[in-house]
């Protein structure tokens, strides 16, 4: 049987190739190729999409957060409680400003942040919250939120894995998009993510205009008019031929987001149909109520995980683990004084988690056979 990739991203671009390829030809006739008309351009098609005064482009998702950090004048002495279970830049931003990740343990069954651990987890040098909603599903932000605005804290939410997906607030009534809720947002455009460019890029976006006046500063060496510094920033702008390409998939956004839940949903309905729920070989990931989950990852938790994903590799079945490690116990942070036990849930979620293809083009044949070999290795 053909293998099954965990990403296809030549079936997402074979329809958009035209498109792309006079998109990518009208920056290189114009020779711009850093920030300029077209990445204003995205720029107001995020902010418009988002629903949020402003959107800052910058060179990757890691630095969207370190900015993030920095234009709240996160710094040394201070810490940032966040997340253990995510990707490493969650962690790694607090260090690039001088500052410290504080952790709080995440949720069983979401993989996000446990608002209660989190209140508990603010010390008197907490100068920020950085909730993430992790694989694409929006963290409990209305419970983020109140406790922020208990502690008089920003909150910067990492939605680097959810462009696209949104919260409906059991207080407002209000549908937002995450990354739109907190004071500043954090967008990634690496390729796999669901609004993937053709290499790096990231954005900020937020409604507070001094804020993004200032993110503009700071991703051009801290300073708008050239070789005038009011500040020591970064070089950290989105390149024009990336912003070309985005322009043209983030129409097609919503329709890809789509496509991944309907997979999902195929998903959870054959592996229901397998009956290795009954016996919790296998667990699908959750889903709140409240949340539109974008499943930029499909994540189960399974029994033998490691054996299971053996099994998968020489079946040609894509799949990940997305985290194989937490983020307390990275050598990187050991000064921190982490030692397993201290956060049993996202530890126990990184012996257990197994991401499967789920990419909009995924075809209902395919995913039968990778519920077929899930079967056949538990059956065996
Ligand atoms: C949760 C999370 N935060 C931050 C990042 C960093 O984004 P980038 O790879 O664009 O630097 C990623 C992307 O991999 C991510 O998944």
């Amino acid at each position: 049987m053909a293998a099954v990739p965990l990403l296809d991203l030549k079936a997402q671009y074979a329809p958009l190739r035209e498109e792309i390829a006079a998109a990518v030809g009208r920056v290189i006739e114009s020779q711009r190729f850093i920030l300029g008309p077209e990445v204003e351009a995205l720029e107001q098609d995020v902010a418009r999409y988002t629903a949020v005064r402003h959107a800052v482009g910058c060179a990757s998702g890691t630095d969207a957060l370190i900015l993030a950090l920095a234009v709240l004048d996160v710094g040394p002495g201070h810490d940032v409680v966040t997340t253990p279970f995510s990707f490493f830049s969650t962690a790694s931003c607090a260090y690039k400003v001088g500052a410290r990740p504080r952790f709080a343990d995440i949720e069983a069954h979401t993989f996000n942040i446990d608002p209660e651990r989190l209140d508990a987890a603010i010390g008197p040098r907490t100068r920020a919250l950085l909730p993430v909603h992790l694989f694409g599903q929006s963290a409990e932000m209305d419970v983020v939120l109140e406790i922020g605005e208990r502690h008089g804290l920003p909150v910067i939410e990492d939605a680097a894995q959810a462009l696209g997906a949104t919260y409906e607030s059991a207080r407002t009534g209000a549908v937002l998009h995450c990354g739109a809720m907190g004071r500043i947002g954090c967008y990634s455009f690496f390729p796999s993510k669901n609004l993937g460019g053709f290499g790096d890029g990231g954005m900020l976006v937020t409604s507070d205009d001094g804020l993004a006046e200032r993110l503009r500063e700071l991703r051009v060496h801290g300073g708008r008019q050239m070789y005038h510094h009011r500040e020591v920033g970064w070089n950290s702008r989105l390149d024009a031929l990336q912003a070309a390409v985005l322009r043209v998939k983030l129409p097609h956004l919503d329709r890809w987001s789509a496509g991944r839940a309907e997979n999902a949903a195929r998903y959870d309905r054959l592996l229901a149909e397998s009956g290795l729920l009954e016996t919790d070989r296998v667990r699908l990931p959750a889903r709140e109520a409240r949340a539109r989950h974008i499943f930029n990852q499909y994540t189960l938790r399974v029994e033998r995980r490691d054996e299971l994903k053996q099994h998968l590799d020489a079946a040609g079945i894509g799949n990940s683990v997305y985290y194989p490690v937490p983020l307390h116990l990275q050598e990187c942070f050991r000064e921190l004084g982490h030692r397993e036990g201290d956060f049993p849930e996202a530890e126990r979620a990184c012996r257990e988690v197994l991401a499967l293809p789920v990419y909009a083009e995924l075809e209902p044949a395919q995913q039968e056979q990778v519920v077929g070999a899930i079967v056949a290795f538990y059956r065996s």
